[in-house]
């Protein structure tokens, strides 16, 4: 099989940069080795430089402790519980114990449509920023947008208006246990070369 050439342009910086942006997964399982909570304000510092348009900044983090996770984990057994019974939610606490870091982004409302449209896109770049300088550092997340995202006790228990706010991702991050593989379709299909 013949080796792809490396291009011309291709530097080791651009190597490592590239290995981060394809090597990053999303992850399920994670060690329960703590992460440094500078590590993660950093990483909270680098997604704020995310383009965003007339640069509003319209992310805001709320990064978990004990005590609200704990909080949290109640309420998504309830939230299970309800739909599927109590074992199933005893089932998916237990679960959901077992991921180490949590963080809330959410992005302000706005009643332009416009204006809106490009604010969610700001903090889904900044999402992004979070989850490659952690994944950089070794530490594995998951972006997630389940019911708990949605539910109003969520608001009540983070302390979030949801007049003002909205929630974007409910991020856990932690060291993985397992990597999942992943694929995409391919250069081929994603891009189109107009003369
Ligand atoms: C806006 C958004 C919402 C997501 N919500 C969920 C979710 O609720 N549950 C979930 O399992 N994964 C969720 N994901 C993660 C995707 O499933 C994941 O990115 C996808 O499987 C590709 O895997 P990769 O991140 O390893 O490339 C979400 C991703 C994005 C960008």
């Amino acid at each position: 099989m013949s080796k792809k050439p490396t291009p011309s342009f291709e530097s080791q910086a651009m190597r490592e940069l590239a290995e981060v942006i394809r090597g990053r997964r999303t992850i399920n399982l994670y060690l329960q080795t703590p992460v440094p909570s500078e590590l993660v304000r950093e990483a909270v510092e680098a997604a704020t430089w995310a383009p965003n348009h007339h640069v509003t900044e319209p992310w805001h983090f709320y990064l978990l402790g004990r005590e609200t996770i704990d909080q949290c984990l109640d309420l998504c057994r309830d939230i299970v519980t309800a739909k599927k019974g109590p074992e199933a939610g005893a089932f998916k606490r237990q679960s959901w114990s077992e991921k180490p870091g949590w963080l809330v982004v959410t992005c302000r409302r706005s009643e332009d449509e416009l204006l809106q449209r490009e604010d969610y896109a700001a903090c889904a770049a900044a999402v992004q920023n979070l989850m490659l300088y952690l994944w950089k550092a070794g530490i594995g997340s998951k972006w997630t947008t389940g019911d708990i995202t949605h539910d109003p006790h969520f608001f009540d228990i983070i302390g979030i208006d949801a007049r003002n706010e909205f929630v974007v991702s409910l991020l856990w991050y932690g060291y993985p246990k397992i990597t999942p593989e992943q694929k995409r379709k391919g250069l081929g299909e994603a891009l189109s070369e107009l003369p």
